[in-house]
């Protein structure tokens, strides 16, 4: 839980609830709440990625019976760095056995940039979201970064 107010800054950013798919702000509270159930979940897996010792962003891994939900948010003073890449291909690693999924809103470019550079493919769009989608594959491990579990 040490990482909870880090992530709710980074949740109540303008670009990231521009690009989620619920717009609303999210209060202390329910945020806590949300937080709790996730990493009580052994199904959900949510990774920080830090750069020398510095949280930079996080990943989100929500298994599925048929495949693995991916949601990252890079942190703001930390965008346009390439480090979105970087730490959706490292969580991408972690699991290169299962199917991927990436929900990511039509127009963010950035994230499409990101899916793409990570293998995945778009496979259709609902509403204004769009799935993309990545098949298993084997992955490699990287040097260098590292994701860590949020609340470590
Ligand atoms: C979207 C987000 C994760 C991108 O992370 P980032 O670290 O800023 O992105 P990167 O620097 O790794 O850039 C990713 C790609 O976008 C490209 N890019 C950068 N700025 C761009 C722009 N204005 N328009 C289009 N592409 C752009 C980069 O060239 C890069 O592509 P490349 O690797 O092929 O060169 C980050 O901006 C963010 O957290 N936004 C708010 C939350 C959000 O949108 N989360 C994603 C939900 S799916």
């Amino acid at each position: 839980m040490a990482d909870a107010r880090l992530l709710l800054d980074w949740r109540n950013d303008t670009q990231t609830r521009a690009n989620s798919r619920q717009h609303g702000l999210v209060v202390w509270h329910a945020h806590l709440d949300w937080l709790a159930t996730v990493l009580c979940d052994p199904a959900r897996e949510l990774l920080i990625a830090e750069l020398n010792g510095v949280a930079v962003g996080t990943v989100r891994l929500d298994t599925r019976e048929d495949d693995t939900v991916l949601s990252w948010t890079v942190a703001p003073e930390h965008r346009g760095k390439g480090l979105g890449r970087r730490m959706v291909e490292l969580a991408v690693d972690r699991v290169p056995h299962r199917r991927l999924t990436a929900e990511i809103a039509i127009g963010n470019e950035r994230s499409m940039a990101i899916a793409k550079a990570a293998g995945f493919q778009l496979d259709h769009s609902a509403g204004d979201m769009m799935v993309w989608l990545r098949p298993r594959l084997t992955g490699s491990a990287r040097g260098g970064e590292s994701l860590a579990h949020g609340g470590d």
